[in-house]
């Protein structure tokens, strides 16, 4: 039997992929998985538990215990931890940083594997993370690599922070992108980088529009009519 669809849409953070994947999840009527959130909430469990976040082994039990859930909302998709909502302190820059620290692991990655394949289902999934095409889902449909440069991705942040009523630094978010950026593309296990068989999409200079536009074009060529 054909497996379910998967739309996988890996990059860097900021290139917009979670308003992208939003976008085509709905588009389609498909299920999503968000799989950072998923480091995120790992990262911020175990800080909770009083783990190190270089502590290989205990990270790994953590995550084969973590009670993880996502809940639909009006306002988009909340995480719930043990049944506490933590969608507000998984986003912080801090948790973003400890879910690349976490997310290093090879054995914690391995761990979490078989929750992320869960995901696939009828009618289909888009997937949204660093190794969806590369690792998680090799198999995938359709993969896409979303990326912009870190200048770009620091100034999205700022305005969305702003929007928050945040404070926030462009030169501080600059260069925490850039170490997690640094973090993530030269880890051994799983490094950011595109699928071979990805389209890559730059969206540095596009709006979300064209880089929809540009992704369904390529949806369409790989699945024929949607
Ligand atoms: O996408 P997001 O910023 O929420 O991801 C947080 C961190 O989790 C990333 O910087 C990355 O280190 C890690 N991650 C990963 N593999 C994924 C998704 C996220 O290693 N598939």
């Amino acid at each position: 039997m054909a497996k379910a669809v998967v739309i996988t849409v890996d990059g860097p953070g900021g290139a917009g992929k979670g308003e992208l994947t939003r976008r085509l999840a709905a588009r389609f009527d498909y299920a999503l998985l968000d799989s950072g959130a998923i480091y995120r909430v790992l990262a911020y469990a175990a800080r909770k538990a009083g783990l190190a976040l270089f502590d290989e082994d205990s990270l790994v039990q953590e995550a084969q215990v973590l009670n993880l859930s996502f809940e639909p909302a009006a306002d988009g998709v909340h995480v719930l931890l043990n049944g506490e909502d933590v969608s507000q302190e998984i986003r912080t820059e801090e948790a973003g940083a400890n879910a690349s620290k976490v997310a290093a692991h090879p054995a914690v990655r391995d761990a979490l594997l078989q929750r992320q394949r869960d995901f696939r289902q009828e009618p289909g999934l888009v997937a949204d993370g660093r190794d969806m095409g590369t690792v998680v889902f090799p198999d995938a449909q359709v993969k896409i690599f979303l990326d912009a440069s870190a200048e770009v991705r620091a100034q999205r942040r700022e305005l969305q922070l702003k929007k928050q009523g945040k404070t926030a630094e462009y030169a501080t978010i600059l260069q925490e992108i850039k170490e997690r950026d640094e973090r993530d593309r030269n880890r051994a296990t799983a490094p950011l980088k595109p699928a071979p068989d990805a389209l890559i999409l730059d969206s540095t200079a596009l709006t979300i529009e064209e880089v929809e536009e540009k992704a369904l074009a390529f949806i369409k060529e790989k699945l024929g009519s949607v």
